[in-house]
């Protein structure tokens, strides 16, 4: 895809996108259509249901006297309502439409709408955001009609009154869509082909050439660091676990302590000894998805060069069923020292985020850490696909990744934590058992990795299961299965919270 910004221009070819408002009302840029096209637009707004509603488009094709194949009339809704959320949906409608049609190219000549807070570079760089995320597509295993999968739409020319602000603006958040992609391609890619060290490779080879500095730990390096609960949930599988250390330093003061983002990167979750049936191992692939955000978040913040020091902690497994595997009863000791009865093995991902927070807080000594984790069942029965699962012990850091959500559409809902719960995770033999009772099972899930948190450290956990791959309807901006979520939500509470 070829992505351009230009001052506002005769429009030639391709199909040329104008705006209006709630009540039809023509922008600028829309009048100038209308009246380049002998007042086509007007016209068709008479025999149309448009009325310039948030979603609707009028289309007008080969219009005479114009060299353009159609124009397309978009709704803005209300001025005072749009916003950047609004402009990046809008573009990727359009994108939709304009791909179904065969379009090749096409040029937006959107106004900022009386009444809205936004700015014109800030508008161009959400349309190129918008059409950008939907762009997306991955056709690496198809080898028979790929003309049909891959976008047609190949160029994109946005045209603003301030091109020079709002390249700048779309040079800050273009690694945000390529660090989605990276996720999105490393949860789509099947399991046989994405393993732990496979994933781990190509994390390296990605992030290397960004400046990221990245480490690979394998099973015995973490056998010396004292990871019993990690390693015990990659003991049955072929496969080498690994833990992948990532750091970003972005940040000109001399001591500035990092902020740590942790993954679950289980490449595969067959549930091990407690097997999953058929139908729950489907798309556990994507179980690494967790994993895949702190990759793309690290990809982000390294390409937009954010003055932050940044560490990223993954712990990459595959849990299998095997003479070797984990037994439902066994005890195992983490990094921390804490003991661990392992009731059920399909509750793995917290035991490979327990050694991960470990490391990461001991080595690092972070301002805060953040672990997300398609880590529960339970979290889609409660909230969906459309909204992640938030807990923590410090109200601050929740608050401000409660407000990085609403802004970048990446919503989360926090959930009640407390002694209540924890005491679910009692063992009769060990500190603690991983599975609490039948209910609240993501509660008890986010007890079990506070246990973990060391010094009293701003912690925050984020339960992605629901919204990080999607099996019914697509959202706008996520096209195919793997979303990518948690690389907007996270560059953006850097972004606004913890740069020099
Ligand atoms: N990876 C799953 C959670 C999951 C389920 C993610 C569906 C995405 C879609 C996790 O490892 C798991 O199996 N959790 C169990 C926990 C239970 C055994 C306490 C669950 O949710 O059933
Ligand atoms: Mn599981
Ligand atoms: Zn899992």
């Amino acid at each position: 895809m070829e992505l351009s910004f230009a001052a506002p221009h005769a429009v030639g070819s391709g199909a040329w996108v104008v705006a209006a408002l709630d009540g039809s009302v023509l922008t600028p840029a829309a009048q100038k259509a209308d009246k380049a096209a002998g007042g086509a637009l007007s016209r068709g707004l008479k025999v149309s249901k448009f009325t310039g509603k948030p979603g609707q488009v009028l289309e007008i094709l080969a219009p005479a006297a114009l060299g353009v194949s159609r124009i397309l009339l978009v709704g803005l809704g209300k001025g005072s309502d749009f916003d950047g959320s609004k402009a990046e949906n809008l573009a990727a409608t359009v994108s939709g439409r304009l791909n179904t049609a065969g379009e090749s190219g096409v040029t937006y000549e959107i106004d900022v709408p009386k009444g809205s807070k936004i700015k014109s570079a800030a508008l161009a760089a959400h349309l190129a955001m918008g059409a950008t995320l939907k762009s997306y597509s991955f056709n690496h295993y198809r080898t028979k009609n790929l003309e049909e999968y891959e976008s047609k739409l190949k160029k994109i020319t946005i045209s603003t009154d301030a091109i020079s602000d709002a390249r700048k603006a779309w040079a800050k958040i273009e690694g945000v869509a390529a660090g989605m992609f990276f996720a999105r391609d490393l949860v789509n890619e099947p399991p046989n082909v994405l393993y732990p060290a496979e994933a781990a490779r190509r994390v390296k080879a990605n992030l290397s050439k960004l400046g990221v500095k990245v480490e690979i730990l394998g099973e015995a390096e973490m056998k010396k660091l004292g990871m019993g609960s990690l390693l015990g949930v990659g003991q049955g599988s072929e496969r080498e676990s690994q833990l992948v250390v990532m750091q970003w330093n972005g940040s000109r003061k001399k001591s500035s302590e990092p902020v740590a983002f942790v993954g679950k990167g289980v490449c595969f979750d067959s549930g091990g000894l407690s097997l999953k049936t058929g139908a729950g191992m489907m798309g556990m692939k994507g179980d690494m998805g967790g994993a895949a955000a702190v990759v793309g978040t690290m990809q982000a913040l390294a390409m937009r060069k954010a003055k932050v020091n940044a560490v990223g902690v993954i712990g990459l497994v595959e849990n299998m069923p095997d003479g070797k595997a984990q037994r439902p009863d066994d005890v195992v000791k983490s990094m921390s020292g804490q003991t661990i009865e392992v009731l059920n093995t399909d509750a793995e991902g917290r035991l490979v985020l327990a050694d991960a927070l470990t490391y990461t807080q001991r080595k690092f000594k972070p301002k805060f850490v953040i672990d997300l984790a398609t880590l529960t069942g339970a979290i889609i029965a409660a909230l969906g696909q459309d909204t992640a699962g938030l807990f923590s012990n410090d109200d601050k850091l929740a608050s401000r990744i409660t407000d990085a959500g609403k802004s970048v559409g990446e919503p989360v809902w926090r959930l009640p934590m407390g002694p209540n719960y924890d005491k679910l995770l009692r063992s009769k033999i060990a500190d603690m058992k991983n599975i609490g009772g039948a209910y609240g099972g993501s509660i008890t899930a986010a007890q079990f990795l506070q246990r973990f948190v060391e010094d009293k450290r701003p912690w925050a956990h984020l339960d992605i299961a629901g919204v990080a791959f999607q099996d019914g309807e697509q959202k706008a901006l996520a096209p195919g299965w793997g979303t990518g979520w948690g690389v907007r939500i996270l560059n953006e509470l850097v972004a606004e919270n913890y740069e020099d």
